[in-house]
């Protein structure tokens, strides 16, 4: 009998570090013997890239509710082709990003109605996470570590602190309602500590019987 399946998730603002914990809980999980599948958002299928590519485009200007349509446009297509059938064969499923964030960027950014995500959240992705860590940084910090990175910022990138810290707040509102599936991490410590956090809530977590 195959383990049951694992979905894990990991979110946070701008420059909180998601690539490096990313790694290190895909590690952590395969040396317990599990099959990983990362994904990303928006993303991680053909077409959810295309989606992307357009959600990202500094060239475009969309409307608040498109963006959040194109966002569970995107994930609608990752959660059918890529995250059931995963979890389905026993996987563990660690999404870089996952319906929380829309919660935080389109309701908590934007001002978009909450309960109108809520019902994409159960109409377009049916599942949610079981356990979500939540990298939390200081809006300055983690923009200026994601700005030291170089490259053109995206459409999303390009918006105002004010913008950001909405974002933030409204992952910590998210964490606060749901204690039992959020880790809260601070993501202002060096990485080695960030990821030392994670791997040793992660480990209690299965050791918990997850
Ligand atoms: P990334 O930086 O993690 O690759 O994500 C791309 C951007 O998309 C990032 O600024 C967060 C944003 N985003 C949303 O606004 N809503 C969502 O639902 C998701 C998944 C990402």
């Amino acid at each position: 009998m195959s383990a049951p399946g694992l979905f894990i998730s990991l979110e946070g603002g701008e420059g909180a570090g998601k690539s490096t914990v990313i790694a290190a809980l895909h590690g952590a999980l395969a040396a317990r013997g599990r099959d990983v599948v990362v994904t990303r958002e928006p993303g991680g299928t053909p077409e959810g890239e295309a989606i992307r590519c357009l959600l990202l485009d500094p060239g475009q200007h969309l409307h608040p509710e498109t963006e959040l349509l194109l966002m569970f446009a995107a994930r609608a297509q990752l959660v059918r082709d890529v995250i059931q059938p995963a979890l389905a064969r026993g996987a563990a499923v660690v999404a870089d990003r996952f319906t929380d964030a829309s919660f935080a960027y389109q309701g908590g950014g934007r001002g978009l109605d909450m309960g109108r995500i809520a019902e994409l959240e159960r109409w377009a992705a049916g599942i949610k996470p079981d356990l979500t860590f939540l990298l939390d940084v200081g809006v300055a910090q983690g923009l200026a570590r994601a700005r030291g990175r170089g490259g053109e910022p995206d459409r999303i990138e390009r918006e105002r602190e004010d913008f950001f810290e909405r974002v933030r707040a409204a992952y910590l509102t998210r964490a606060a309602a749901e204690p039992a599936r959020f880790r809260v991490i601070d993501a202002s410590l060096p990485a080695d500590a960030v990821v030392a956090a994670v791997q040793s809530a992660l480990a209690a977590w299965l050791d918990a019987g997850a």
